[in-house]
């Protein structure tokens, strides 16, 4: 009797084995044939109340039942634990000899790029470089560099003053007077940085833009001196002989003064929309100093003279990457940095 229900049992778990879907399933047809208060459990309780020869062959039928299920069970649980592991190497699976994405790294703004190739090359002719203040006083932006009270370049419109009485600088020229304050001459100095204007914002007018000023002082300086570097400066940045010409132009700190105009590089002077039509772009102010000027930074004009110039570093930039519009340069706008 009990042997046939052993074969039973034997038979029904091996059929649940095979028939589990999942550890959970399996662990739970092992509990009920093999666990404490299992069906095997029961039935070995029940061997007692046989007859001692009876009793010995069903408990050698007891154990082999038993071994076999506990034998079953262990291979099926194998299975599964094999499936699960390959499951997940499938679905973990990592290529270690694929190159890394590239990490997204940061660079300098175009005129800071220049800005840099033009101190360069100025401290490799003995140049120091300078910085100035960018919120200045009255005087140096306009009153020491011989800009009278009258004069337009001083008018509001143009102007963001202070409820103080000071200015955001117009232009770098007032690190030209800090410059003469601070060093006795010989003195060879540029000056890069942001100035403002109250300017409408068009493709070609920024209120916040930059220039770099340049001044040599010695006791033998003349217009020759000053085309040789101006001409050694725009080679330099285009990396090129660029064609040149000097018109005469009035600042009130220099006398003489001139405008120097490059050839127009998007068009090679043949007329086009970033020219006006002209086939060349204004970009420097130059001349020699102002003998007022140097006589009010404290040195005297007798025996010294000079050169200084006043370079649109913003138009510059536009020119050596063919940007045309001014605003691109203040946007923060990545996809236009990057390409840079
Ligand atoms: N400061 C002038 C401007 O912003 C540029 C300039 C012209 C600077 C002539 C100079 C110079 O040093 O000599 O328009």
């Amino acid at each position: 009797m009990l042997e046939a229900t052993l074969e039973d049992l034997q038979a029904r778990a091996l059929e649940r084995i095979r028939g589990a879907r999942s550890m959970e399933e399996l662990e739970a047809a092992r509990v009920e044939a093999l666990g404490r208060k299992g069906a095997l459990g029961h039935i070995s309780k029940e061997l007692g109340k046989l007859p001692p020869e009876e009793r010995a062959r069903v408990g050698r039928l007891l154990n082999a039942v038993k071994q076999c299920l506990e034998e079953s069970f262990e291979a099926r649980r194998k299975e599964f634990e094999e499936e699960a592991l390959r499951r997940r190497l499938e679905a973990e699976w990592l290529d270690l000899t694929l190159p890394a994405p590239e990490p997204k790294r940061g660079h300098f703004h175009p005129v800071t790029q220049v800005q840099a190739e033009i101190e360069d090359l100025f401290t490799s002719l003995g140049f120091t470089v300078l910085d100035g203040p960018e919120v200045e006083t009255e005087y140096h932006n306009f009153d020491a560099l011989n800009i009278p009270p009258d004069h337009p370049a001083r008018d509001v419109q143009d102007t963001f003053w202070l409820t103080d009485g000071n200015l955001l600088r117009t232009h770098t020229s007032p690190v030209q007077i800090r410059g003469m304050e601070r060093f006795k001459p010989p003195l060879r100095m540029i000056a890069p940085g942001r100035v403002f204007r109250n300017e409408e914002v068009d493709a070609s007018h920024e209120h916040t833009f930059y220039q770099v000023e340049g001044m040599m002082v010695d006791r033998e300086v003349s217009v020759a001196h000053l085309i040789y570097f101006m001409k050694l400066m725009v080679n330099a940045i285009f990396r090129r002989e660029v064609a040149v010409r000097l018109r005469p132009g009035y600042f009130p700190f220099v006398e003489p003064g001139f405008e120097l105009d490059m050839q127009c590089l998007l068009c090679e002077g043949a007329g086009c929309p970033a020219c006006k039509h002209s086939g060349w772009v204004e970009m420097i102010g130059c001349g020699l100093v102002h003998p007022n000027v140097l006589r009010m930074s404290g040195i005297d004009p007798e025996e010294w003279m000079g050169f200084a110039f006043g370079l649109g570093l913003t138009r510059l930039v536009m020119m050596r990457f063919g940007i045309d519009d001014i605003r691109y340069l203040q946007s923060g706008d990545l996809r236009f940095l990057h390409q840079f």
